[in-house]
């Protein structure tokens, strides 16, 4: 059972979110004054079960997706993640799982995360300044924490680990030489991300953005870069390695270099809505088929139905025609979605 699009792009990757709340409060995603700490996420109940989220990741696998990556919200703080891993690299086909972390419950999950089956970590950073981590992120007295979560999961074998670094101009712009110099070893792939403009809560604006032209000639001149092919149709990341063989580094261009073309990727958010792209106003609710009153076998036949239509049906390109100044449209929040 494979489907593509209308630009012929297949659908190869599953991006679930598990869980919408999170216990940072980073500026371009939840920024504290919005997201008080009484701010009320998404009930239990509202979220896609275990079961609800199993069933959905199988009927995937069977339209040829090969990567999984959970993502949240937060999705440490949802109990039960090892053993849906477990069960979906026991019951599946699927090839590789990943996770998206912030870190700050990576020491003492690293382990059980380990042995459950996960594939790979990554893990945001954006700063190993403790000022500006805690300015960017709301959380004080955290960044050895999140230090040590990544030094825990190299121990158990999760190694590289990739750790992600969103630059705003005049926020963490100035430490950049310091990140890279910082994660410059075989253990760690540091990637740039390109600020974008998902969402509206963090009112984006062109002048906050860094390209990674600009970031990548500065480290290039103290750490000296070499360009890696890709590694897989659609990667995301331009890769390059340190000429001194001390490891590898990312650059992630939605902005300045948008890679819609062969973008393979699915997103479904913790209340179970269908996203055929980042940017894309609304999803198509699958938690309504899953929680209808037909039989399992109905139930499963309208999942890959819908699935099947909304591939078939996407258009998205969002990247590629930002600079048509999209008619301001309701666009959907980076917690929501994960990234
Ligand atoms: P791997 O290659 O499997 O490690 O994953 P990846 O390179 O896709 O990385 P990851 O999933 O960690 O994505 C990193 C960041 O790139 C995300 O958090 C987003 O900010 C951005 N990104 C990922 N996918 C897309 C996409 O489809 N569109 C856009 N515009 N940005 C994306
Ligand atoms: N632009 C780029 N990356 C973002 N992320 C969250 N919001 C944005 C944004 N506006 C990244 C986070 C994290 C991943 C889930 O998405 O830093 O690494
Ligand atoms: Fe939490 Fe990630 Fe959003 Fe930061 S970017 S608030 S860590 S979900
Ligand atoms: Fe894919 Fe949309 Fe991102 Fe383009 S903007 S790469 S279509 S998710």
């Amino acid at each position: 059972m494979h489907t593509i699009d209308q630009l012929k792009r297949p659908l190869k990757d599953l991006r679930l979110s598990v869980i919408d709340a999170c216990n940072f409060r980073c500026n371009y995603c939840m920024p504290a004054e919005k997201f008080k700490s009484n701010y009320k996420f998404l009930k239990k109940s509202e979220l896609l079960s275990w079961d609800e989220l199993f069933l959905l990741t199988k009927i995937f696998v069977d339209f040829g997706i090969e990567k999984l990556r959970l993502t949240g919200g937060e999705p440490l703080l949802r109990k039960g993640l090892a053993d849906f891993i477990k069960k979906v690299k026991n019951e599946t086909n699927i090839k590789q799982i990943a996770l998206t972390t912030n870190g700050y419950y990576l020491k003492e999950n690293a382990k059980q995360l380990k042995a459950s089956g996960l594939d790979r970590l990554t893990v945001s950073v954006d700063s190993i300044n403790e000022n500006t981590f805690a300015k960017l992120t709301g959380q004080h007295e955290t960044l050895p924490i999140i230090l040590d979560g990544i030094k825990e999961a190299i121990n158990v074998g999760f190694s590289p680990i990739k750790i992600n670094a969103v630059i705003q101009k005049g926020i963490n712009e100035h430490e950049i030489l310091e990140l890279a110099n910082h994660f410059k070893k075989k253990e760690t792939i540091l990637r740039f991300i390109e600020y974008m403009d998902v969402g509206t809560i963090n009112n984006w604006d062109d002048s906050k953005v860094l390209f990674s032209s600009d970031i990548l000639s500065q480290i290039n001149e103290f750490f000296p870069l070499q360009p890696l092919e890709a590694q897989y149709y659609g990667e995301v990341a331009n890769r390059y390695e340190y000429t001194d063989q001390s490891g590898e580094i990312g650059f992630i261009s939605s902005i300045s270099q948008p890679f819609c073309q062969n973008c393979t990727r699915a997103r479904v958010t913790s209340d179970g809505k269908f996203y055929t792209c980042l940017f894309a106003s609304s999803g198509v609710s699958l938690r309504k088929i899953l929680r209808s009153h037909y039989s399992d076998k109905h139930i499963q036949q309208k999942l890959i139905e819908k699935i099947a239509d909304s591939w078939a049906k996407r258009e998205d390109r969002y990247s590629e025609d930002r600079h048509l100044k999209h008619p301001k449209q309701p666009k959907t929040e980076m917690y929501q979605l994960g990234g």
